[in-house]
């Protein structure tokens, strides 16, 4: 119970801010599947801008939908000295609980969303979401969430795959169409017939049968064409955001789909 007297769960030692959790049959069944190198590469790529400034620090971390938790993983790995509490934040139990399972060293986890985060302004000197505000309702809003708890000075990191046009894009469109129209039967019957198709598209982890398992390879599949709501942006309404925040934009990486990251 905080000091206003609202009551919170504890569910599995996590901290709930939330009643909705989604995307859970999502991790659950990924839960004993280990982080394919392609991921944990695709994470360390994203994650440059901290890892080179503050690897000897003790900056506080926020990661906004950490999913399986690779990118917390990324920065103990890279950063083993680091101390701290950072936060590790998803609407997914069974992501929070997949996560801990990885690497639980410096990390709270917590159970909320990233479009009403449950912490104070200025709270982190970090905060970014690898592929999370594209799920949300309102992208935009979220983002401005992420804005509002870094502290001044702070940075702020976000990957969103972008709008793909042509042929791709229109097969791309029929397929998660067809996901719609079929359910959740349909949907893992059409993620089956991409898997072994998986490392011919172009897709930004790269992975293959030839480098992950079934299961790895299905859940980036599912990622992209199951959910019911996905928002793919164009890169400069992305750099508007930043804009709009005032935020100086301090790397985007022109070469991995929508990777940007600020200075607030
Ligand atoms: C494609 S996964 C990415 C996970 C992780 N960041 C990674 O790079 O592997 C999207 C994640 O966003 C989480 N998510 C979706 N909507 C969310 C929300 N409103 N608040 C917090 N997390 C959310 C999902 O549960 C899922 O774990």
């Amino acid at each position: 119970m905080c000091k206003n007297h609202e009551a919170y769960n504890i569910v599995d030692g996590i901290l709930s801010f939330t009643d909705q959790d989604h995307f859970d049959s999502h991790w659950e069944d990924n839960y004993y599947e280990s982080i394919p190198e392609m991921k944990l590469n695709a994470a360390e790529r994203f994650l440059q801008p901290i890892l080179k400034d503050d690897a000897s620090s003790n900056s506080l971390y926020l990661d906004a939908g950490c999913g399986d938790g690779v990118h917390l993983k990324v920065l103990n790995d890279v950063t083993p000295s680091r101390e701290g509490n950072n936060v590790a934040l998803d609407i997914s139990t069974s992501a929070l609980l997949t996560a801990r399972k990885r690497d639980a060293k410096n990390w709270e986890f917590i159970h909320g969303d990233v479009g009403m985060l449950p912490f104070a302004s200025d709270s982190f000197d970090a905060s970014f979401s690898f592929g999370v505000l594209a799920y949300t309702p309102d992208p935009k809003k979220s983002f401005s969430e992420l804005v509002r708890v870094t502290k001044p000075g702070g940075k702020i990191g976000i990957w969103i795959y972008p709008k793909s046009g042509g042929l791709g894009g229109w097969v791309f469109g029929m397929v998660r169409g067809l996901c719609k129209l079929t359910g959740s039967i349909g949907t893992s019957l059409i993620s089956n017939m991409i898997v072994p198709v998986l490392g011919l598209l172009p897709t930004q982890s790269k992975l293959s049968l030839a480098n992950a398992s079934w299961k790895q390879c299905k859940e980036v599949v599912l990622v992209n064409i199951a959910p019911e709501q996905l928002f793919f942006p164009e890169p400069e309404e992305i750099e508007a955001w930043f804009k709009d925040f005032n935020l100086e934009i301090t790397s985007n990486d022109k070469n991995n789909p929508i990777a940007i990251w600020g200075k607030k």
